[in-house]
């Protein structure tokens, strides 16, 4: 009997210690870490911009409305793990656009991302104060179910599959956008690619690379499967990559392909008719159907190829946007100091913060300099 209720009362104060104690669990979990795990980046705030004479006046520059005529909209993904790498591009894209304060940035962060769509919303704020951007949550589930098992397995994040609703979650009143992934640098005026002519009634502009093998995109099952194959009919289709694609959202919206998108996913679940996860169902509704986009405005490809450690070069011609698509990142590659020769162009737009490195000071010391230290480029927001 009393040995019963010491127990509990043992119990009880366990559970008590470990309730007081828990925050300060969480607090030795955020301390940095080489992988940024449970802890955000830190960024300098970006130097200022101004619009050229020639740029149509904007209204209000601090208004949070998407509706002014005279914006150019981008859309981007929002996420901790990418988070250096949407920073970058924003910062390139301001930095060579003729009009940088006609650009309405409209991020979709994960709702249940590890650092709050909140959170990612004022890093943003405090990196470029004067910036006119949205942040909206995507809601997981709204794909969850879509992606088949086969590739959800592979832990693709829900958060690639957004710009399949940039017609749904945009106010309605944004007629166009342009989409960009999170490893891009735009080294040339975003104006330029904003201004390119939608001809016909084709809903999306992007660089088209028809030497490319169609075929291997999708499976035997596919083209064997008459019904399915024949959905491009006449169109010869080619290869194009949906990290930069310029978008008519009025022609999406009407023409629904949100849920034509859709529809080929619910035809994957049921039967497995390509490997990857968000780029086929574009192939299928659009291939053989883009504006095909001077290729200088995806110079895809740079983050290598799927065997670790390999490095691309340029594709030959003039470059206006560069794209790390691929495995590896130049963010990671520059901070585990092995670089491709290419990730020297990324370099110059990472606005991760940098503070003076102390040759004295050990960064394993104590945990305040290891927060003020040499690898300080985390900063603890929770
Ligand atoms: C797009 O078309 C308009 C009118 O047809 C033309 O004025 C404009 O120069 C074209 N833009 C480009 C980038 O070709
Ligand atoms: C294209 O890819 C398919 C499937 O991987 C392959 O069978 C075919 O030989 C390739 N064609 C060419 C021209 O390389």
């Amino acid at each position: 009997m009393i040995s019963s209720r010491f127990f509990f009362v043992v119990l009880f104060l366990l559970a008590v210690v470990s309730l007081i104690l828990s925050p300060l669990c969480l607090g030795i979990r955020s301390f940095p870490t080489t992988d940024g795990n449970d802890v955000l980046l830190r960024f300098s705030e970006m130097p200022e911009y101004r619009n050229g004479f020639e740029c149509a006046s904007s209204g209000d520059k601090t208004a949070t409305s998407s509706c002014d005529p005279s914006l150019v909209h981008i859309a981007m993904t929002l996420d901790k793990e990418y988070l250096r790498g949407s920073i970058a591009a924003v910062h390139s894209v301001l930095k060579h656009a003729s009009c940088p304060n006609n650009v309405f940035f409209h991020f979709i962060a994960a709702e249940f991302d590890s650092a709050s769509p909140r959170v990612l919303a004022q890093l943003v704020r405090s990196t470029f104060p004067s910036l006119r951007f949205k942040v909206y949550i995507f809601r997981e589930d709204t794909v969850i179910n879509l992606i088949s098992s086969s590739i959800r397995e592979a832990l693709e994040n829900p958060l690639n599959y957004a710009r399949n609703y940039l017609g749904d979650i945009l106010d309605p009143c944004v007629d166009r956008v342009i989409y960009l992934d999170s490893d891009v640098v735009v080294v040339d005026d975003i104006g330029k690619l904003w201004n390119t002519n939608l001809t016909g009634s084709r809903v999306i502009g992007a660089p088209e690379y028809c030497h490319a093998n169609f075929t291997k995109y999708f499976t035997e099952g596919f083209w064997s499967d008459p019904l399915l194959s024949r959905v491009f009919g006449s169109r010869k289709p080619c290869y194009f990559n949906t990290g930069v694609m310029v978008m008519d959202l009025v022609r999406w919206r009407e023409g629904n392909y949100r849920k034509r998108i859709e529809n080929w996913m619910e035809v994957q679940r049921k039967k497995r008719i390509y490997d990857l996860g968000s780029l086929p169902p574009f192939l299928l509704v659009f291939g053989g159907n883009v504006e095909a986009i001077d290729h200088r405005w995806n110079q895809h490809g740079l983050g290598g190829d799927n065997v670790r450690g390999s490095c691309r070069s340029l594709h030959p011609g003039p470059v206006s946007l560069l794209h790390w698509s691929g495995k590896g990142k130049p963010w990671v590659r520059l901070d585990e100091g092995k670089p491709c020769p290419l990730d020297s162009l990324w370099e110059p737009y990472d606005l991760i913060y940098k503070p003076k490195y102390h040759e004295n000071s050990s960064p394993l010391s104590s945990p305040s300099i290891m927060i003020n230290g040499p690898r300080s480029s985390y900063y603890l927001l929770r």
